[in-house]
């Protein structure tokens, strides 16, 4: 570990019910044990302004542009108080969800108008460093599973929210919207096959890390 060492920013992505959590402490759990430090968080959220705009946004009745509007207000904060000083400090930010959530949910799930979107993007997610570019993940691990099967995950589990209640064809939008961010970028995607053992999806995301050359292949799970 060494001072000089750049931060690295990875995302994790894919429909309600795809099991991203575990993985996600998994991979914190390998960085830890080869030394780096970890900011684990989520969006929207990850601030105290954030996590109250989560609240309005996943439960108050609003329209389309209100909702893009608070995703991006919300992640707004979170870059600034949390993201950009993680990764000056050279730490690995894993972040449950970020901008492709943003496309594929509000563009693809509810319709919204995609220019819209790109142009609340380049507002937001300036970066500080580096006024000429965008902050975007270095990484997008996307837990691809077929709508149907994460709907019957979903319906053993908690009380749904906005978005969890939306019918199966609001998700089979969503997963065309990440499949059409993974086009349009596929150099910074890793597409998981969600729809396996947990273990066997495990070593696929483990395997995505170790690749780009930021874990080294022993680390456990
Ligand atoms: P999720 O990661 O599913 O949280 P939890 O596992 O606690 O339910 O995220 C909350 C919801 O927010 C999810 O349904 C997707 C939605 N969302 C958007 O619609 N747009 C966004 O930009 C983001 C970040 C999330």
């Amino acid at each position: 570990m060494s001072m000089a060492q750049p931060g690295l920013f990875i995302s994790f992505e894919g429909i309600d019910g795809a099991g991203k959590s575990t993985h996600i402490a998994g991979l914190a759990g390998a960085f830890r044990a080869q030394g780096r430090g970890i900011t684990l968080t989520r969006e929207p959220g990850g601030t105290p302004l954030a996590e109250k705009l989560r609240a309005l946004v996943l439960n108050d009745t609003m329209d389309p542009l209100c909702e893009a509007l608070l995703m991006f207000a919300a992640r707004r904060d979170h870059l600034q108080q949390v993201i950009e000083p993680a990764l000056a400090r050279g730490e690995v930010v894993l972040c449950d969800r970020f901008t492709d959530a943003t496309f594929a949910y509000q563009g693809y799930g509810r319709g919204f108008d995609l220019q819209v979107l790109r142009q609340l993007e380049a507002w937001v997610q300036i970066r500080p460093d580096d006024p000429a570019h965008l902050r975007q993940p270095d990484l997008t691990v996307w837990f691809d599973l077929p709508p149907d099967v994460a709907g019957q995950r979903l319906a053993s589990a908690r009380v749904p929210d906005r978005f969890e209640s939306q019918p199966l064809a609001f998700f089979t939008r969503v997963a065309a919207g990440y499949a059409q961010r993974l086009a349009e970028q596929p150099a910074r995607f890793a597409r998981i096959e969600a729809d396996q053992p947990i273990d066997a999806v495990w070593r696929n995301v483990h395997q995505a890390v170790v690749q780009r050359g930021w874990l080294k292949p022993q680390s456990p799970p």
